[in-house]
C-alpha cells in the first residue's frame, strides 16, 4: 500500500491501543500500552494505515519518493498527548498570587478580589490581536512538550461580548496552528464584578443571553462551569448545563476541586462527559460516575502549584472502573504549565499511578473526554497520525527523569510539526 509518512525502527513503539473498544477503565487495561519493540507506522494523507513491526510494516508499504521516512532508532514513540483542560486564552499573569500562597495565603482568599477576577479585568481591556498571539506562545510551547490535540476554554470573558471574543481567539488558534482545538465556554467561571450582589442574575444572563449566542456562532462543543461553594452552588450549576444540554452542547464540570459539594454527583445526573478536578469527591460521586460513565479528567499539576496537600484519589477511581484522564489545567492561577510530561511525573508520585497507567491517561483517555477518541490518543489504523519521538529508552523514563523535555519530534497528521 501506499503511504506518505513511514517511521521504522522505533526501539519502543506505544501504541495506547490494547485491543479493545472505548476509554481504558481499570488497572489492567490502562496498564496496557500495547507496546512493540522495533516498532513501525504508516499513514497516508494524515491518518494511519498501518502499524507494527517494523519488518512487517516494510513489506506491506510501497515506499515512492513522495514517502517521508522517519528512522527512529534509539527513541521511544508514544501518540501526541491529548490536553482535555486548559484555559489556554488568558491575559497578563500571576506570580505574586503564587508567592502569597507558597507563603500560606489560600486560593479561595485570594479570589475574593484578585484571582480569576483580576485575570477577567486584564482580559476585557486586552486586544484579540494582542491575546491571539500571547495564546499561539504558549500553544508552541504545548506543542513543543509534546501536545498533539487539547481543549481550550472561555471564562475569563464573563460578558457576553468579551467570552464571545474568547471563543472566536480558540477557534482562530486552531485555524492557525492545524492542531485540533476543542473549544468550550466556561461563562460560568466567577460571578463578575458587576454581579457580585446578585449571582443569580448572572446565571440567568449565561442561561438566556451568553448560550443562545454561543450556539449561534456553533463557537463550543462543551459547556463547563465552576461548580464549588465560593463560586456556583449544585442548583445554579444544574440550571446552567440543563440549558446548554438542551442547546445541544456536551457537558463538563469543574467539579469538587476545594470542597466536596455534590459535584460528582450532578455530573453524573446531567450526563457529563467528564468532571474535572475532584480533589474532594465523595465515595457516592465515585460510584455515580462509574455508573454513568462521567470520564474523571484530573488535574496534580493545579494540586501542586496550589501546595495543597491531599490529591485527587486516583487509585480509588480505578479500583471502581473509571477511566481517569490527566490534564494541565494550564491556566494563569492555579497552574501555570503546558507540559502533560510534568503531569505524568506528579500522576505516579502524588497520584500513585504506574508510568503506564499515566500515559495512558495522558492519550487514549483524555481523547475519550473531550469527544475526540475516534480520533486521536491511541496509534491505531483509521485514527489521525499524531505521535512523539521520545530520547528516552522506554516509556517508564518519562516520569522517572523530570523537569526536561524529552519529546524531540513531534508529528501532527502525519507532518512534523516540531524538532527539538
Ligand atoms: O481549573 N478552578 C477554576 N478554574 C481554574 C483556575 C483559573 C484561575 O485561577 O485563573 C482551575 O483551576
Ligand atoms: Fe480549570
Amino acid at each position: 500500500m501506499d503511504a506518505d509518512f513511514l517511521l521504522i525502527h522505533a526501539d519502543q513503539l506505544a501504541t495506547a491501543d490494547d485491543g479493545e473498544p472505548g476509554p481504558a477503565d481499570h488497572a489492567d487495561r490502562l496498564n496496557n500500552l500495547g507496546i512493540i519493540d522495533g516498532g513501525a507506522l504508516a499513514a497516508l494523507d494524515g491518518k494511519i494505515i498501518a502499524v507494527g513491526k517494523t519488518t512487517d510494516i516494510l513489506d506491506q508499504v510501497t515506499i515512492s519518493k513522495w514517502t517521508r521516512v522517519i528512522n527512529a532508532s534509539g527513541s521511544m514513540v508514544l501518540p501526541g498527548f491529548v490536553d482535555p483542560h486548559t484555559h489556554l486564552v488568558f491575559a497578563g499573569s500571576r506570580e505574586d498570587e503564587f508567592e502569597l500562597r507558597a507563603q500560606g495565603k489560600s486560593y479561595r482568599e485570594l479570589s475574593v478580589d484578585g484571582g480569576i477576577r483580576s485575570t477577567v479585568r486584564r482580559l476585557r481591556q486586552t486586544s484579540e490581536h494582542q491575546l491571539l498571539g500571547s495564546a499561539l506562545q504558549r500553544l508552541d510551547r504545548l506543542i513543543a512538550y509534546g501536545t498533539t490535540t487539547l481543549e481550550a476554554k472561555s471564562g475569563y470573558g464573563l460578558s457576553t461580548e468579551s467570552e464571545l471574543k474568547m471563543l472566536r481567539i480558540i477557534q482562530r488558534v486552531g485555524e492557525i496552528s492545524g492542531l485540533d482545538v476543542i473549544p468550550t465556554f466556561l461563562g460560568a467561571h466567577e460571578v463578575p464584578d458587576e454581579y457580585r450582589n446578585d449571582p443569580d442574575a448572572y446565571v440567568e444572563l449565561v442561561i438566556n443571553e451568553m448560550i443562545p449566542a454561543v450556539t449561534k456562532e456553533n463557537l463550543a462543543r462543551f459547556c463547563d462551569i465552576f461548580c464549588e461553594s465560593h463560586v456556583f452552588n449544585v442548583d445554579q450549576s444544574r440550571r446552567i448545563l440543563q440549558a446548554a444540554k438542551d442547546a445541544g452542547m456536551g457537558l463538563k464540570l469543574h467539579a469538587d476541586e476545594l470542597t466536596s459539594i455534590g459535584g460528582a454527583e450532578l455530573a453524573a445526573e446531567m450526563g457529563a462527559v467528564s468532571a474535572d478536578h475532584l480533589v474532594a469527591v465523595s465515595d457516592h460521586g465515585i460510584e455515580r460516575m462509574a455508573q454513568e460513565g462521567v470520564i474523571p479528567v484530573l488535574l496534580p499539576g493545579t494540586t501542586f502549584s496550589l501546595g495543597i496537600k491531599d490529591y485527587v484519589p486516583a487509585r480509588k477511581m480505578i479500583d471502581a472502573g473509571l477511566p481517569v484522564a490527566l490534564a494541565t489545567d494550564l491556566n494563569p492561577g492555579s497552574c501555570y504549565t503546558e507540559s502533560m510530561q510534568i503531569v505524568i511525573t506528579l500522576a505516579t508520585l502524588m497520584l500513585k499511578m504506574t508510568a503506564a497507567e499515566a500515559i495512558t491517561a495522558a492519550t487514549r483517555n483524555s481523547a475519550y473526554a473531550i469527544g475526540e477518541g475516534k480520533n486521536c490518543g491511541s496509534l491505531t489504523v483509521g485514527k489521525n497520525a499524531d505521535m512523539i519521538i521520545c530520547d528516552i529508552p522506554s516509556y517508564k523514563y518519562l516520569p522517572y527523569h523530570f523537569g526536561v523535555n524529552h519529546v524531540s519530534i513531534v508529528i501532527k497528521n502525519g507532518k512534523i510539526i516540531h524538532a527539538n
